[in-house]
């Protein structure tokens, strides 16, 4: 995976004098979605040394319930805080609602041509020391996958996360799988997988499907995927089973440093942390319409494999 240095854009200041904003922003767009990483040597939105401490002074006992702290941004609320007081739950929430609205910022300023078009999705605080975790296999962050979420579908839209570590002592050490377009061969094939595909075949299909989504609508726990959807989330899961390919696969390893951000689409670049405490992370939702490179989205390469639609 290649890491490319975001040299013309920092804070405060923004882009660097001299450089073309537009061009410079396409550039960035297309590298993100052919599988870079976007890296800076600091943290390019505003993050004041309180919140800084505040949060790295949580003293969070790591759980297998919670996976880590997040934030809604649309309802503006924080799950996974278990302890502390009313007063510490309400700075954690006004913390992470400005890191969240500033990262939005940042996006809108860096990818401008996601700006009119991205969903954001919740933000992440992980006080946890990411080594030696007792997760359950599906939850292990330490297994290489790429991203799906059961509970929100994206029917074809990219994933992409901002990461930050806040640790002022420990880089943050992932290691990444080779490109999308070649996990597909390996994986594509795999019986689980032509079973999602054939079950959404037949006349039957549909109906569960009008089903899944009124039961949905009425407040169950239902949730309506796209074949896209199931087979990500399948991907995801088979990927973190396959011990062979978590061995043997030609991953590659990054120290994100300390006091350093980063973005990533994990929906294509398939990655693992290995060490590591203290990072902030806000995902974003990249529909089709903004994207600068389609062909390397998740959703088509997968259509040309199956050579069939999978987002409705
Ligand atoms: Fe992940």
């Amino acid at each position: 995976m290649p890491v490319v240095k975001v040299a013309d854009y920092a804070h405060p200041g923004g882009w660097t004098q001299g450089t073309d904003p537009a061009t410079r922003a396409r550039e960035y767009c297309r590298a993100l979605e052919e599988g870079s990483v976007l890296a800076f040597d600091g943290i390019p939105y505003e993050l004041s040394e309180e919140d800084l401490e505040f949060l790295r002074s949580q003293r969070q006992s790591a759980s297998r319930f919670h996976k880590n702290i997040s934030y809604r941004p649309a309802s503006d609320t924080v799950r996974g805080f278990e302890t502390g007081a009313q007063e510490e739950k309400n700075r954690l929430q006004e913390i992470m609602r400005n890191f969240s609205r500033r990262t939005v910022d940042l996006v809108t300023a860096l990818l401008a041509p996601y700006a009119p078009h991205m969903r954001l999705d919740y933000a992440s605080y992980r006080p946890f020391e990411e080594e030696g975790r007792d997760l359950p296999l599906k939850k292990r962050n330490d297994l290489l996958h790429v991203d799906s979420f059961p509970t929100r579908p994206t029917r074809g839209s990219r994933i992409l996360r901002v990461f930050t570590n806040i640790s002022t002592e420990q880089p943050r050490k992932w290691r990444t799988t080779p490109p999308f377009s070649e996990l597909v061969p390996q994986f594509a094939e795999d019986e689980s997988l032509r079973r999602i595909l054939r079950g959404y075949e037949g006349p039957l299909a549909g109906l569960k499907r009008t089903l899944l989504r009124a039961g949905s609508a009425a407040g169950l726990p239902l949730v309506d995927r796209p074949p896209y959807d199931a087979i990500m989330l399948r991907l995801h899961d088979l990927l973190k089973e396959d011990s062979s390919f978590q061995e043997n696969t030609a991953a590659e390893s990054h120290d994100f440093q300390p006091m350093t951000t980063w973005m990533v689409y994990t929906d294509g670049v398939g990655h693992a942390v290995m060490s590591g405490k203290y990072a902030l992370e806000q995902t974003f939702f990249i529909p089709p319409e903004a994207w600068v490179a389609p062909e390397a989205a998740p959703i088509r390469v997968l259509e040309k494999h199956y050579a069939r639609e999978l987002g409705a």
